[in-house]
């Protein structure tokens, strides 16, 4: 029987997780990290707020944590994420008054970050998020810009995408880069995120793959759109990363689906539902495991979810303790 997942799943990818500095200081959470992974990200201690809160204050004493834990254990990282419109300094794209920068003092600002965190953990981090959600929401209308009105790309235009990926190979050309995005199995989107990735490609930007966040619930998306989505990013990029997954049991499913009244106890339907996508999306992965080299599950526990534990959306319960589903996706059939 498999040790861990990451034992059940050597020979298809990695199976890492997204954790908090808790997971890697409480002793049982750190003996399930290390029985089940051997790829870590740092839940939110690496981006560009957390790090970097003000112009050239640098806050590294979270991400140092996590990244001693996996140099001491022998755990390469993913890097997450360098540029993102979110939890960002607004230092970085504009000034006191806000007003935007110039293209010239945001990229200098970007680059200045970008080298000094990729540099800071190079020898631990093996792959970076460099940019993160850039692409626009569906719907999209024709003749509108496929990419999100964030400050970065009113400064700059998709140009400033480039930018983040050229600085980051030239502070370690040795790191798999990678630009990450969630609905990422929405058809209209999966084909927006295509259309950058090949235009960054036809322009020599250093870009290795593309990760899919996998935010997904028992609803969707169906085993045939992740398919599709997995075959389409594969004829741009060599690498593809699962780089957030969780599957959530929405609180209101419509049809009378819901989460037993104000309990946190999910109905053995709910399980059952879940446990299904697990398992048919596990399936999907390990067909295509010549292009999928990790798959992480974004934290530890429903405990540590960023949906909260009612939404039940990890394999290990809010105690640490493996669901039916972890079982369903462990012990499956090669054949499969
Ligand atoms: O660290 C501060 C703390 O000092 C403060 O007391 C506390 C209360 O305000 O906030 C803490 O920061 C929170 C941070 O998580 C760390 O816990 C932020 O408010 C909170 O917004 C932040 O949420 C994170 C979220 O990204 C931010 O957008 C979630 O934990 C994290 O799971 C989530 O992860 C994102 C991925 O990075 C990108 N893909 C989507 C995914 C889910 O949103």
């Amino acid at each position: 029987m498999a040790q861990g997942l990451k034992d059940a799943y050597k020979d298809y990818f990695k199976i890492g997780v997204a954790v908090n500095n808790r997971n890697v200081a409480d002793p049982d959470q750190i003996k399930v990290v290390l029985r089940e992974f051997n790829s870590i990200t740092a839940e939110n201690a690496m981006k560009p707020q957390p790090t970097e809160p003000k112009k050239g204050e640098f806050n590294w004493e979270d991400a140092d944590k996590i990244a001693d834990f996996c140099r001491a254990n022998g755990i390469k990282m993913r890097g997450h994420t360098l540029m993102w419109h979110s939890q960002i300094g607004s230092w970085m794209y504009q000034d006191e008054k806000g007003n935007l920068l110039s293209k010239e003092e945001f990229y200098a600002n970007m680059k200045h970050h970008i080298q000094a965190i990729v540099n800071r953990y190079k020898d631990v981090v093996y792959c970076w998020d460099v940019v993160n959600e850039a692409v626009a929401d569906s719907p999209v209308y024709p003749g509108r810009p496929e990419l999100r009105n964030s400050p970065m790309y009113q400064i700059a235009g998709e140009e400033f995408i480039y930018k983040a990926f050229e600085y980051a190979h030239e502070a370690d050309p040795d790191a798999l880069l990678f630009y990450n995005d969630y609905n990422d199995a929405e058809p209209a989107k999966s084909q927006r995120i295509y259309n950058l990735v090949k235009r960054m490609k036809d322009a020599g930007v250093p870009i290795d793959g593309i990760g899919m966040q996998a935010h997904y619930n028992v609803y969707g998306p169906t085993m045939k759109e992740v398919d599709d989505a997995i075959k389409l990013y594969s004829t741009v990029v060599d690498h593809i990363h699962l780089t957030e997954l969780d599957i959530r049991i929405n609180e209101d499913m419509g049809g009378g689906l819901r989460f037993n009244q104000g309990q946190a106890t999910v109905s053995d339907w709910e399980r059952t539902l879940q446990q299904d996508q697990y398992v048919q999306l596990f399936k999907v992965l390990r067909k295509h495991k010549d292009v999928i080299d990790c798959v992480t599950f974004w934290n530890v526990s429903d405990k540590d979810s960023w949906l909260g534990v009612r939404n039940y959306p990890l394999l290990f319960d809010e105690n640490y303790k493996p669901k039916q589903a972890y079982n369903a996706v462990k012990n499956f059939d090669p054949k499969m």
